[in-house]
């Protein structure tokens, strides 16, 4: 099999979505875990995500072909000195043949020179054995979800009030404090796709972004108890329905108390990658824009 690794381009946006979504479904289904429908909103988050880093980060993304065809993709953004792995993804009809380590190995060159790195895992063993082959430390993590016991929610929570696109340069001062740099570009996306929550008050500065339907996608804050107001607010959006948040590490024991306060069961998930630093405490990262 003759395997070519070069840059994105955007005639591959189509296939490399597709790509995405088999190997994604495929993995779904060896773990024995329900398969995402592929909707038209989810279509529309794929191919979004994908122009994003086609536009930001053109050095950090990359197509692997067979025969012209698209069987593979890694997306890599840097933001100052922080490098992030947001998609590594190999067609299940040539995985397991080398290609995911040529494509990691290519997004890694656009790691050089930048302080600290992070990979969000998938519970693919292939893809973990190359992380840490890689120089990265594994931290374990779990997700957790289920309808909010809407009993269990604080009797007074601390002011969190919506964000929005004035709040982009506040939500970097928060990044860089808490992660050491700043989401840049990431940030214009985010707000202009979720629900934006900010906290800014004598004891504390943070932000979180989350999903009409649900999901919890990434909380950044100074402090804990920062981080704790972001998340219950979250949570307890819309009256109904389900909840979920990913990307609980040991260093997060805040978000284990949250998330378990409000009744939701805990799951073991992939683990995270980092490199050149522990993970930060009153951080929850986003697995695309991490
Ligand atoms: C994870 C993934 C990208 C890896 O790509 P791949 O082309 O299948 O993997 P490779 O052939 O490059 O193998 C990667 C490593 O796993 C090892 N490996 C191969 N098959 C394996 C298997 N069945 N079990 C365990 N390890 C295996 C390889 O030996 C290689 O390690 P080495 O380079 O030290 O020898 C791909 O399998 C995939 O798309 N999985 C589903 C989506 C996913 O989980 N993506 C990762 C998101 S973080």
């Amino acid at each position: 099999m003759q395997v070519t690794v070069r840059a994105l381009a955007d005639a591959d946006i189509g296939a490399a979505r597709e790509v995405q979504t088999r190997a994604f479904q495929e993995h779904d289904r060896s773990f024995g875990d329900p398969v995402v429908p592929v909707t038209a909103e989810v279509v529309e988050r794929q191919r979004g995500r994908l122009q994003h880093f086609l536009t930001h980060d053109p050095a950090g993304s990359w197509v692997a072909t067979v025969d012209g065809e698209v069987v593979g993709v890694a997306l890599a953004l840097r933001r100052a000195s922080l490098w992030g792995l947001s998609l590594l993804v190999v067609d299940p009809s040539v995985q397991s043949r080398g290609v995911g380590r040529q494509l990691l190995d290519a997004s890694l060159t656009y790691a050089d020179g930048v302080d600290t790195a992070i990979i969000l895992s998938s519970r693919d063993p292939r893809a973990m054995r190359r992380y840490a082959a890689a120089g990265f430390d594994l931290h374990p993590q779990i997700h957790a979800e289920g309808t909010v016991d809407r009993a269990r929610l604080p009797a007074s929570r601390r002011a969190v009030r919506p964000g929005g696109a004035d709040d982009l340069a506040f939500a970097d001062a928060v990044d860089v404090a808490v992660r050491g740099a700043p989401r840049g570009p990431d940030h214009e996306l985010l707000a202009r796709t979720f629900r934006m929550f900010v906290v800014d008050d004598v004891d504390g500065r943070g932000y979180a972004y989350a999903r009409s339907d649900g999901r919890v996608v990434a909380v950044a804050a100074s402090d804990d108890e920062t981080a704790t107001a972001l998340l219950w607010e979250c949570l307890a959006q819309d009256a109904d329905g389900e909840r979920t948040v990913d990307h609980i590490n040991a260093a997060q024991q805040w978000a284990v108390k949250v998330v378990v306060a409000a009744g939701l069961r805990l799951a073991p998930a992939g683990p995270v990658f980092w490199r050149g630093r522990t993970p930060p405490r009153s951080y929850l990262p986003d697995g695309g824009y991490l």
